[in-house]
């Protein structure tokens, strides 16, 4: 079978599509058949930099295919399902035809879009997910949601409406400020330097922008991005966790067409580094995934 791997550090070149052994599923574990993964800023990043299990290595965190092997009663071949796995920090790539994962990781896939467009949601959609939940937001507070034309600040738009809570956003270009609307943004600016000062109960930022100015005092920071924090008392990072409650939480919101995917684009597995290419060009709206 075909997975894309990198045995150096580097730029798209540094990526190849191998051929390496099939998986074979362990105890509680089951083997997937591909149908997509997605690019996240991890892959490119785990690619560019030295961080990451030892290489060669497969890449990859999003994954949408069908169970095709179980060595656990909760899943039978045929099922369809989802998964986030941290390659990063356990080196298991989703980026193959085939992965084995322990059961533990996986979720049902929602049945009202494509199994291919699903590998969009699962780290994307975990991520908001667990930032909002770490920033507490709730159908009272103001927040602010930075970088909210990307994947993961897409989904937190449309998370943080769902608890009720008013919702502006930051883009990064005018040219996305009707996407960050569409998602159900109210107020949206490109300039950091417009934000109303001292307005916001929560800031959630996926750009590692200047925004704390627009915090509200006593109000809650929550950060994704690599950038340092602002200087702001219990100002904190959120690191996404594996974790199947959520995913599976998430699909039952794109079932009751309460979570919107959006893809971008679509590419063969193959053509893996004009994939990086287009992401790393910047400007995408919405997710480019990679189909197996
Ligand atoms: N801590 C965690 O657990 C975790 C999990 C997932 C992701 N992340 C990190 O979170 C970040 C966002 O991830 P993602 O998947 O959402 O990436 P993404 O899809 O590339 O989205 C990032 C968005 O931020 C925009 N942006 C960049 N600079 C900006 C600025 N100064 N002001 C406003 N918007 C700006 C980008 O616009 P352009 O395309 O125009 O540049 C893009 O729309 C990445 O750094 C990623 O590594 C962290």
């Amino acid at each position: 079978m075909h997975a894309i791997q990198i045995a150096s550090h580097g730029g798209p070149e540094v990526l190849s599509v191998r051929e390496v052994p099939q998986p074979a599923p362990g105890a509680d574990e089951v083997l997937i058949r591909t149908a997509a993964s997605s690019l996240n800023p991890v892959d490119w990043k785990t690619r560019a930099w030295e961080v990451g299990p030892e290489l060669p290595a497969t890449l990859g965190w999003d994954l949408a295919g069908v169970v095709t092997a179980t060595n656990h009663p909760g899943y039978r071949p045929g099922d369809q399902v989802i998964a986030m796995s941290a390659q990063i920090a356990t080196g298991r790539g989703t980026w193959a035809e085939q992965v084995a994962l322990p059961a533990r990781l996986l979720a049902a896939a929602p049945t009202t879009v494509s199994l291919v467009d699903a590998a969009s949601l699962p780290l994307a959609g975990v991520t908001a997910l667990q930032a909002l939940q770490q920033a507490a937001v709730t159908d009272g507070d103001h927040v602010l949601i930075t970088g909210a034309a990307g994947a993961v600040g897409g989904m937190a738009v449309q998370l943080a409406r769902h608890t009720g809570a008013t919702v502006d956003a930051l883009v990064s270009r005018p040219e996305h400020l009707v996407a960050a609307r569409e998602l159900g943004a109210e107020r949206v600016w490109h300039a950091p330097a417009d934000l109303p000062r001292r307005t916001y109960t929560a800031v959630l930022d996926t750009a590692g922008t200047a925004a704390g100015p627009a915090l509200a005092p006593g109000g809650r920071y929550v950060s994704i991005a690599d950038h340092p924090l602002p200087d702001i008392p219990g100002a904190a990072k959120s690191y996404v966790q594996e974790d199947q409650d959520h995913l599976a939480h998430l699909a039952a919101l794109v079932d009751r067409g309460e979570l919107r995917l959006r893809i971008a684009h679509r590419y063969p597995f193959h053509e893996v580094r004009s994939a990086h290419e287009r992401f790393e060009a910047g400007g995408v709206l919405g997710k480019i995934l990679l189909i197996f």
